[in-house]
């Protein structure tokens, strides 16, 4: 998931993506955000799209810096909230070798750390802790490898949405697809798209210069993985990663 794919994707960005506020009914990801919320401080919203943590963030925090790879979602956002003055959009490339950096007291990042690309994904961990003062806290919210691998299981075993009758990939794209799945990374959409394990976040973070306070599911409905779930297919629930952590 590259620029290119988000700026053609803008215009259906709300049909097209998953909603994460949305589809988070324990109110897990905004009651972490609003423990550390405050009228002095001050908030970066890293991959803010088309600004759906806004309405969160904005009348919670001082300050509200909005930062996206996409111009075409930036601009969706910011006509969006007009009437939130506390906020200051600007398109960052988190993978590029290097940016311009001003310290914010917090940060949020939702689903944004998708691509496939390992160098990418260093450099957006290092761009991400350099972003947060000493002391200041980071919720952030992935994909789950583990999750993903349930699902497939699930799918498989049960014949779930017909899966028994997908056809194997082949040739090139089944290499290409055994070597992602051991980085993991596996197709959203049909797009390679980056999935953690607890236990890579936890080090990553750590090794990016974050204590890990935390690191939970946020569940969602079997509806979001599968077009016809089974009705005896209960819990455990398809999930994301939310780690809460804080710069050292
Ligand atoms: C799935 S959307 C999530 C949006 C939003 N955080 C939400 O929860 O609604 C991922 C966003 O990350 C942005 N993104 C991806 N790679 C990026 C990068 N290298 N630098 C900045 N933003 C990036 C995309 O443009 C896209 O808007």
């Amino acid at each position: 998931m590259e620029k290119g794919y988000w700026e053609k994707i803008a215009p259906s960005y709300e049909t097209e993506i998953f909603d994460v506020l949305k589809n988070d009914t324990s109110g897990k990801i905004v009651k972490s955000i609003l423990s550390f919320a405050g009228p002095k401080k001050s908030v970066i919203d890293i991959g803010c799209a088309v600004g759906k943590w806004m309405p969160v963030l904005a009348p919670v925090f001082g300050k509200v810096q909005a930062i996206d790879i996409s111009n075409n979602n930036l601009k969706i956002a910011a006509k969006k909230y007009p009437h939130y003055t506390n906020i200051t959009y600007e398109r960052v490339d988190m993978s590029a070798a290097s940016i311009k950096i001003k310290k914010y007291d917090s940060a949020i990042c939702i689903n944004a750390i998708l691509t496939s690309s390992l160098k990418k994904r260093n450099l957006f961990f290092k761009h991400m802790a350099s972003y947060i003062k000493k002391g200041g806290d980071l919720v952030l919210v992935v994909p789950s490898l583990e999750s993903k691998l349930f699902s497939h299981i699930i799918a498989n075993k049960y014949n779930v949405d017909d899966a028994k009758k997908d056809k194997a990939p082949t040739g090139k794209r089944a290499i290409s697809q055994i070597r992602f799945i051991k980085d993991g990374v596996t197709d959203i959409d049909d797009v390679p798209t980056k999935h953690f394990l607890k236990e890579e976040l936890e080090l990553l973070l750590t090794l990016a210069g974050f204590t890990v306070e935390k690191i939970e599911k946020i569940n969602y409905k079997w509806s979001t993985e599968f077009h016809k779930p089974p009705s005896w297919l209960k819990n455990p629930q398809p999930w994301d990663w939310m780690v809460k952590a804080k710069k050292k």
